[in-house]
């Protein structure tokens, strides 16, 4: 998929009218059962989860609705998560399975609001997955600072 974007803060900026250095803002809804139980075990064993998280702690991945992205976005997200209960795990059945439909027509959309795809995942992590937890969290806030070019 090929599309032109521009970066998250341009975005914000050009809004604004005025250019500042700012944190990066990542927003992170995680599924109660799954992810946010991986996220707390990745906390209990002091494991490395990046600063600029913000959770949103949801009860399924299915109920994270397209406007929820959008809107993140919209007040100045530099980047959205969804992390959810492995695929065949989720508590209500089919809610990830909505959550990746969801997520594929999300990231066409995004591409053509201009807002670079790869600021928006959708990933599974199971309550006992706290060093995935970390390392997924750590490489996405990795990926928005080289899409903005900012150090790391
Ligand atoms: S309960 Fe975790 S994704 Fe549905």
């Amino acid at each position: 998929m090929t599309c032109q974007t521009y970066p998250a803060s341009s975005i914000s900026t050009s809004v604004t009218g005025q250019a500042s250095a700012r944190p990066l803002k990542v927003v992170a809804f995680l599924c109660n059962w799954c992810s946010y139980a991986g996220a707390d075990k990745a906390g209990v064993n002091q494991l490395a989860v990046p600063s600029e998280l913000s959770v949103i702690r949801v009860m399924c991945s299915g109920r994270v609705e397209p406007t929820l992205i959008l809107e993140a976005f919209q007040q100045g997200a530099d980047g959205v998560m969804v992390l959810a209960c492995h695929l065949g795990d989720c508590h209500y059945k089919e809610g990830n399975f909505r959550a990746y439909s969801r997520f594929e027509l999300l990231q066409r959309l995004l591409c053509q609001m201009g807002i670079h795809p790869d600021r928006f995942i959708l990933d599974y992590v199971s309550a006992a997955e706290s060093d995935r937890f970390s390392t997924l969290t750590s490489g996405f806030v990795s990926r928005l600072c080289t899409l903005d070019k900012l150090p790391v």
